[in-house]
């Protein structure tokens, strides 16, 4: 039940950051789609990006509590900052700043991810990507 959620978690189900979407083609702009097969709930974080560096974000997320506040924290997390800075950011981070349990974990986990293949969608736009970025993204992208 609700009442279980931390109140970071009720705070930004309540009142989400950065709702909405970007246009895909444009070529500033990385998209991700990510979704956690065993409760089948879908997360969309998109990133538009000026000089290597995240100037707008945006998300929607069809699922759980923890993974609607997972996402809304991740793009508050990845504005203004580099890329490389938000490569950075781990699901562990946004778990405990949220207080997740361990059975909340995947949700997350999905927001790291999406993050690190909008990230990457931007990088393949822009033919961006070495190949040891490459594998990188790929492994900690993978579900
Ligand atoms: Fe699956 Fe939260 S229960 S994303």
């Amino acid at each position: 039940t609700k009442r279980n959620y931390h109140e970071r978690v009720l705070d930004h189900y309540n009142n989400p950051r950065n709702i909405g979407s970007f246009d895909k083609k444009d070529i500033d702009v990385g998209t991700a789609t990510v979704g956690a097969p065993a409760c089948g709930d879908v997360m969309k974080i998109q990133i538009k990006v000026k000089e290597n560096i995240v100037v707008d974000v945006c998300f929607k997320t069809f699922g759980c509590g923890s993974a609607i506040a997972s996402s809304s924290l991740a793009t508050e997390w990845v504005k203004g900052k580099t890329l490389d800075q938000c490569l950075e950011i781990k699901n562990t981070d946004i778990a405990k700043h949220l207080s997740l349990p361990p059975v909340k974990m995947h949700c997350s986990m999905l927001a790291e991810q999406a993050i690190k293949r909008a990230i990457y969608d931007y990088k393949v736009k822009h033919e961006k990507l070495n190949s040891s970025e490459q594998t990188t993204i790929e492994t900690t992208a993978s579900l």
